[in-house]
């Protein structure tokens, strides 16, 4: 059996007016009208042999996750609620601890749940090929043939002359530098980690056992005293607080010399910014991208979304312009990523 565990505790400043710490990206209907955590659910429907998901978010979000999953039919939920973010390495190691002792001997598929993936059958058809690796020990990572020096990613390169479906990893680096990033890219012996992983739980554990015993030890002491309110299964606060925050990328992935890599031909997308959303979808003759109600003239290439008024752009190129209620964004579209020194501003304004 393949157990889903969906990561949902990230808050995704980088789609600010949009994306906010009460109603983070992955909560949002930014591609048609399901969310991005909603479309990762539905997509797992079309494993063969996969059970009911779990989803580890943050305490704030229960009511929104909830009722997001209660929308697309999920009736058996299973919701582990952290009282702050510890990052990814914990948040997985909590669901590991879990489906050790409830469904001993099922694989765990960890998903981030901000991605867009467009191609359901190339990711299914990763998933299974990844199987029977993740069943005899080793880390199956999910790579995707990379096509610019993204420096959000992290990076993985098989061993050299390795063939076949599963290559072992060789090397792993965590969002390098631009400079090596470029190097990777052209030297064609690297792939981006999609940030989705199978393994059996016991593994993952062991090997944080390796590299970071104060995370674990944590993780068993929170679920320890953890306490079962409705569906939600709440962490202990006070033991949650002592666990280090890091992802799972630098705590086990950089480290371990057990993992495989699997490639992954599915349109994959991480979704963490603007830009990205212009580029996952399909735009108007002038290449703009209009949601709500929007008025152009002479604007191109352009990402243009209104939630509350009617916006009117006038001759203009590259550009995204973000309405709400309460706060507007118009950024130059190759520096959205910036905008998060802009909800850095306002977190020291509170
Ligand atoms: N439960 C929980 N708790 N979830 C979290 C937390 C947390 O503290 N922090 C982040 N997440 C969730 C996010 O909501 C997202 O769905 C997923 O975990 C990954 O976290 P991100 O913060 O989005 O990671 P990233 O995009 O910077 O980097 C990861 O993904 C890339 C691909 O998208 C890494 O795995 C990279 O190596 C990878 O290339
Ligand atoms: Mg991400």
């Amino acid at each position: 059996m393949i157990m889903p565990v969906i990561l949902s505790g990230g808050s995704g400043t980088r789609l600010w007016p949009l994306s906010r710490a009460m109603y983070p990206k992955q909560l949002l209907p930014l591609f048609g009208e399901k969310t991005m955590l909603q479309d990762t659910v539905l997509r797992v429907g079309s494993i063969e042999g996969v059970g009911p998901v779990i989803c580890v978010c943050n305490d704030e979000h229960r009511f929104l996750v909830a009722e997001q999953l209660r929308q697309i039919g999920v009736a058996e939920q299973a919701i582990i609620l952290e009282p702050f973010g510890r990052n990814t390495a914990p948040a997985a190691a909590i669901a590991a601890l879990v489906i050790a002792a409830t469904h001993p001997g099922a694989l765990m598929l960890l998903l981030p749940a901000d991605h867009v993936i467009l191609d359901r059958q190339g990711f299914v058809a990763s998933i299974e090929s990844a199987r029977s690796a993740a069943e005899s020990g080793s880390l199956v990572t999910f790579g995707i043939v990379p096509s610019t020096p993204e420096t959000r990613y992290g990076y993985i390169r098989a061993v050299a002359g390795s063939t076949g479906v599963t290559r072992p990893v060789a090397e792993f680096v965590e969002k390098p530098s631009l400079e090596r990033a470029e190097g990777y890219v052209v030297s064609g012996d690297y792939f981006w980690n999609s940030g989705m992983f199978l393994f059996r739980p016991e593994i993952y554990l062991a090997e944080l056992e390796a590299s970071s015993p104060e995370i674990l030890d944590a993780c068993r002491k929170s679920l320890e005293n953890a306490r079962r309110d409705l569906d939600f299964l709440r962490l202990d606060p006070e033991a949650f607080a002592a666990c280090p925050a890091n992802s799972i990328d630098y705590a086990v992935m950089e480290k371990t010399s057990n993992a495989v890599v699997v490639p992954m031909q599915a349109g994959w997308r991480d979704v963490g910014a603007w830009s990205a959303l212009w580029e996952a979808q399909e735009r108007d003759a002038e290449g703009n991208i209009k949601r709500g109600d929007v008025l152009t003239h002479g604007v191109r290439n352009s990402y243009i979304h209104a939630t509350s008024r009617l916006v009117a752009a006038v001759g203009l190129e590259e550009h995204v312009i973000v309405e709400t209620a309460d706060a507007v964004l118009v950024a130059s579209k190759e520096r959205v990523q910036e905008v998060k020194a802009i909800v850095e501003q306002l977190k020291l304004q509170k």
